[in-house]
């Protein structure tokens, strides 16, 4: 394989760019041709594919966001979007390609690689850690830190004022973020998708709080939990309660996927960039880079889609015995 093309899709993840990074200097270090698709399926359909060498990758390992930039792709869900796709790979002499992104970047490839067998290996990018697979997706790491700063400064106020805060998170359908902010941050109640909790069980939480003199509690919604987003939550919460309380509710938002990458994630990313593009020479396809229990694995897309990776729900147990 001479020619490989990187591309990045879906939300954009902290650490990106150290892969692009990986996948580049890897390439020279295998005298491989390395190109990078701009907008992820979307640059693919347009022919948007440009040469990258070691410079084009340099002064980045630090920067969120991807230079490749991203996109969600219609077009690309159609035949004839990928077949448009297609044609403009060949038309550059691509031969292989890594794809880095999230749930549905790879449903797109797996569909994309048995329409039209081009070799492909992903690494998983996504701030939710909901890819089965790997211990750890880049992207999550930073982004819990930068949630848990958050927490720690609404902690403040919360304090000063004696109020609760209710504060959503993302993780579209996961609760790792929440899981991991609410436990470093001390959150009194901890609301996941994977584990059920009623409105009755948090209020029980809160009030048993009060009763122990607590003045302000913070808990932490994932933004895919079943009893709603934390707006929903506090509002219902607030006609629930019977004791006085001054609520407040805060949504984390985007902030969760931008600024610079933690060490952890810029090592991951770099790690998973060189196995994919090491994997892509080796043969593997069909594809996705990860890391379990410190140890570079390939499981097929078909996997990292459907399976479900399973979360410690054990850690709940854990934050609901240090909150009290
Ligand atoms: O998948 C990453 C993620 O940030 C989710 O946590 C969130 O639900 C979603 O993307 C938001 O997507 P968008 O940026 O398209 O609104």
């Amino acid at each position: 394989m001479k020619r490989i093309a990187v591309f990045t899709s879906g939300g954009d993840a902290p650490g990106m760019n150290a892969s692009i990074r990986a996948v580049v200097r890897g390439g020279l270090h295998h005298g491989v041709e390395i190109f990078g698709i701009i907008r992820g399926y979307n640059g693919m359909i347009k022919g948007d594919i440009i040469p990258l060498n070691s410079q084009s990758v340099s002064n980045i390992i630090q920067r969120g966001g991807t230079i490749l930039k991203s996109a969600r792709s219609k077009e690309f869900m159609t035949p004839e979007g990928r077949k448009k796709a297609y044609d403009q790979l060949k038309s550059h002499g691509i031969e292989g390609l890594v794809a880095i992104g999230g749930n549905g970047t790879f449903t797109g490839a797996e569909i994309f690689y048995n329409e039209f067998q081009i070799p492909t290996v992903g690494v998983p990018g996504t701030i939710d850690n909901d890819l089965y697979g790997t211990d750890f997706t880049v992207g999550y790491d930073t982004a819990v830190n930068t949630a848990l700063d958050a927490i720690d400064k609404i902690r403040d106020t919360a304090d000063s004022h004696d109020r609760i805060f209710f504060i959503e998170v993302m993780g579209r359908d996961s609760g790792y973020i929440a899981i991991q902010s609410g436990i470093s941050g001390g959150a009194e109640s901890i609301l996941i998708p994977e584990e059920r909790q009623t409105v009755e069980d948090v209020v029980e939480t809160l009030k048993s709080g009060f009763n122990k003199k607590k003045t302000s509690s913070i808990v932490i919604v994932a933004e895919g939990d079943e009893e709603g987003n934390a707006a929903v939550i506090a509002d219902r919460i607030k006609q629930t309660i019977d004791v006085p309380v001054d609520i407040r509710v805060t949504n984390l938002g985007h902030i969760q996927r931008g600024g610079s990458p933690s060490a952890a994630d810029r090592i991951l990313a770099s790690r998973l960039g060189l196995g994919a593009l090491e994997g892509l020479l080796d043969g593997h396809k069909n594809e996705m880079a990860g890391i379990v229990n410190d140890e570079l694995i390939y499981t097929p897309f078909h996997d990292t889609i459907t399976k479900k990776k399973i979360i410690n729900t054990d850690l709940l147990r854990l934050a609901g015995i240090l909150s009290k």
